[in-house]
């Protein structure tokens, strides 16, 4: 999957999907951005071991401005559903509009397999999130267990939000 997103026309964006030489870029990527989530996993996000099943799995797109990585998303079909996890963009390139690239990549690959809907996760401590995510058409529609093997410090659940693809 490949595409030239261009957000300002003053840079190249590339969007593709990763392989198993994207691994460390991967997860450095992810544990950076998801250092905001420390106060209640008190720990990194996820290890190389978990990023290279989700690359067997599913399918991590990247967004990439000349050979810079700038942020990723996890995505993967679940029968009429597309599952969305793990979106990143790098720190100090947020507000800039490329997470929007990430999930409207993300649901055009939804779109072209046959999915009728895209859903996601954010844990309840993270206020910002579900306005964010309606924001870009998302809507909760019920609550959920954090999964055991993820650590966390504080007692929190999930949110889960979907998207109707038309
Ligand atoms: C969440 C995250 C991916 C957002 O990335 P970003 O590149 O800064 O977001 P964008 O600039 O693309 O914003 C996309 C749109 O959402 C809007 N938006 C951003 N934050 C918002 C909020 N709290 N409420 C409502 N809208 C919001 C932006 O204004 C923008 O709108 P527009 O496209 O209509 O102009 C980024 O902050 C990040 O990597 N955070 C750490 C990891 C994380 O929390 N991932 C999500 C876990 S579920």
């Amino acid at each position: 999957m490949t595409g030239q997103p261009s957000i300002d026309g003053n840079e190249e964006l590339l969007v593709r999907a990763a392989g198993p030489e994207d691994l460390a870029a991967i997860t450095g990527l992810i544990n950076k951005a998801f250092q905001v989530e420390r106060f209640f996993l008190g720990s990194d996000r996820i290890r190389a071991d978990e990023v290279r099943a989700r690359i067997a799995q599913g399918t991590f797109l990247l967004l990439l401005s000349g050979g810079t990585l700038l942020g990723c998303v996890y995505a993967e079909l679940r029968g009429t559903s597309g599952f969305i996890g793990l979106l990143s963009v790098e720190p100090q390139r947020q507000k800039a509009g490329f997470s929007r690239v990430l999930m409207t990549a993300a649901e055009d690959y939804f779109r072209r397999n046959g999915c009728r809907q895209a859903e996601l996760r954010v844990v309840n401590l993270r206020i910002e999130l579900p306005p964010y995510y309606r924001h870009l058409g998302y809507r909760e529609i019920a609550t959920e267990e954090l999964p055991a093997e993820i650590a966390r410090i504080l007692p929190c659940h999930l949110i889960v939000m979907t998207k109707a693809l038309v």
